[in-house]
Formats: C-alpha cells, sequence, structure tokens
C-alpha cells in the first residue's frame, strides 16, 4: 500500500510513524485509519524493528482528532462502523509485539487522544494538551477513549474531562498518569526507553504487553493467561539464556 497520509522511516531498527495531515492539525480520516491499519496488521511486523514512535507533522498538533468533515455523511448504522474500525485497529497498535510510544508535542484531541491511549506509553512536550472534546460536538469518544481514559487516570478524572471536554496539559496529564513523561526532547527519551527494551527478551517483551492488555480485556481470563504464559516462558530457549547469563554473571544475549 502507497502512504499517503503517513510517514514512516526507519532508523537504527525503530520505524518512526508521522501522520502527516499539518492543515488540518493531523486529523484522523479514512486515509490515515486505512494506513494504520496496514502498518499494525501488516507491513511494520515484516521488517526488523525494535519499536515504533508515533507523533504528528509541523509544530501544533499530534492529532486534533477524527476528520469533522467526514462525520456528516454517516448514520447510525456507519457511524458504529466507524467506531468498530476504529477500535479494531487501536486494539492492533495495542497488542503489538514490541514497544510503540505516541510522541505528542501538541494537540492530542478525540481520536488523536484515543490513539495516544492505545500506544503502549506516551512521551509528552511541556507544550502537549490532551483532551476528549467530543461532548462539544454532542458526541462521544468513538475509538475507545471511554474504556481507555478511566484504566489510565481513574473513573472521576476521566468522567470530568469527557463531560467538560476541557484539555489537559503536560504537566496534569503526568500527575494523573496519562503521560510516562515530560521532556523537551520527547522523541530521545522514547528512543531511548526503546532501546533499553531492545535489550531483553523479545519474546518475553510480547508475552507482557500481552497479559497485560489480557488482565482489562473482559473476554479473556487475564489470570489464566499470565500463568498459561509464565510456564512456557519457563520452557523458553529465551529463558534459558536468561537465566545462564545471570549465573555465570555475563550479559544476556537474546538477540543471537
Ligand atoms: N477535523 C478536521 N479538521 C480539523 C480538526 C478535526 N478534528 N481539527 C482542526 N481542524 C482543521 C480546522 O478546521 C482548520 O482548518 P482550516 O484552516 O481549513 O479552517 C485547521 O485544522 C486549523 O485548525 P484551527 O481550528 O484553525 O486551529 P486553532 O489553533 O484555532 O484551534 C483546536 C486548534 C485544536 C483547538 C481546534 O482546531 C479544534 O477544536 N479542533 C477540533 C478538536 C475536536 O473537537 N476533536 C474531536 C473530534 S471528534
Amino acid at each position: 500500500m502507497e502512504l499517503t497520509s503517513l510517514l514512516l522511516e526507519v532508523e537504527n531498527h525503530i520505524g518512526v510513524i508521522t501522520i502527516n495531515r499539518e492543515k488540518s492539525l493531523n486529523a484522523l480520516n479514512k486515509s490515515v485509519m486505512d494506513e494504520l491499519d496496514f502498518l499494525f496488521g501488516e507491513h511494520l511486523a515484516t521488517l526488523d524493528l525494535y519499536g515504533v514512535i508515533i507523533k504528528g507533522a509541523g509544530e501544533k498538533a499530534f492529532a486534533a482528532g477524527a476528520d469533522i468533515t467526514e462525520f456528516m455523511a454517516l448514520d447510525t448504522a456507519s457511524g458504529s462502523a466507524l467506531s468498530a474500525k476504529g477500535h479494531r485497529i487501536f486494539m492492533q497498535i495495542e497488542n503489538f509485539h514490541i514497544p510503540v510510544i505516541a510522541v505528542i508535542h501538541g494537540y492530542a484531541l478525540g481520536a488523536g487522544c484515543e490513539l495516544a491511549m492505545a500506544c503502549h506509553m506516551r512521551i509528552a512536550t511541556p507544550k502537549a494538551r490532551f483532551g476528549q472534546p467530543e461532548v462539544n460536538l454532542g458526541l462521544i469518544p468513538g475509538y475507545a477513549g471511554t474504556q481507555r481514559l478511566p484504566l489510565l487516570i481513574g473513573k472521576s478524572k476521566a468522567i470530568e474531562y469527557t463531560l467538560t471536554g476541557d484539555m489537559i496539559d503536560a504537566n496534569e496529564a503526568h500527575r494523573l498518569g496519562l503521560v510516562n513523561y515530560v521532556e523537551e526532547d520527547a522523541s530521545a527519551k522514547a528512543t531511548e526507553l526503546i532501546n533499553k527494551i531492545a535489550q531483553k527478551g523479545p519474546i518475553a517483551v510480547k508475552n507482557s504487553i500481552q497479559a497485560i492488555n489480557a488482565f482489562y480485556d473482559g473476554s479473556k481470563d487475564g489470570a489464566a493467561f499470565e500463568i498459561d504464559i509464565f510456564g512456557k516462558s519457563l520452557a523458553s530457549e529465551e529463558c534459558k539464556e536468561g537465566v545462564s547469563a545471570f549465573l555465570e554473571k555475563r550479559k544476556a544475549n537474546f538477540r543471537g
């Protein structure tokens, strides 16, 4: 698939996806969503990556929401279908096998905030602003914001911000646990985290992501999932290497 709304650059085993619709403040239109689907559903797994960074083009926004210009044509059925598609694509990101980190330097609103929340971690610059302002449009969040925001910041504050549509500045987002770090050079911090995680066992990283996500997936028994994968991990070559390296007082070599 030819990318028209996203840019993908790969450097030193890190895939950097840039939402490239600066004039619309990187609003997530159909094209952006289809290209995210292609990247996380097919293409990125074919590359030798340690992690993925998602960011927005230009100075102002990570992404200022779903593309509002596409809303007028929707009815009940097509609106629900749009929401279901967003849920599915963002779930692919959330369950991706290597760390996916959102780097947010401006507005992350509506679907932009939801995309950031689907990533495994969020690093903001001091100018970042978060929010679920859909209520101003007579709408509710549609890409799982009503589900992920309370998990990240707790129900009380999630209700407050979803009902008021107020923006959350970077320091408050950090205090609430919505972002992992606030850094002037957020990309450098994301790169540092990805490179640190790349030293660990890749199968253990993948399994940790899936087990943590299983905890709050109502269709799964998170505890049973952990018990099963823990046993399989203990019997794996990767674990044998990790434990041998510890006992032999050397650095583990997980990537061969
Ligand atoms: N969808 C489509 N276009 C959008 C957009 C969105 N979610 N957010 C911003 N844009 C467009 C604007 O329409 C404007 O286009 P124009 O230059 O053709 O008029 C351009 O991006 C710049 O936005 P503008 O509103 O002029 O910038 P601002 O600095 O004054 O305000 C925001 C920035 C983010 C506060 C404001 O754009 C906004 O409230 N956006 C909508 C946020 C939202 O409700 N998101 C949830 C959608 S479900």
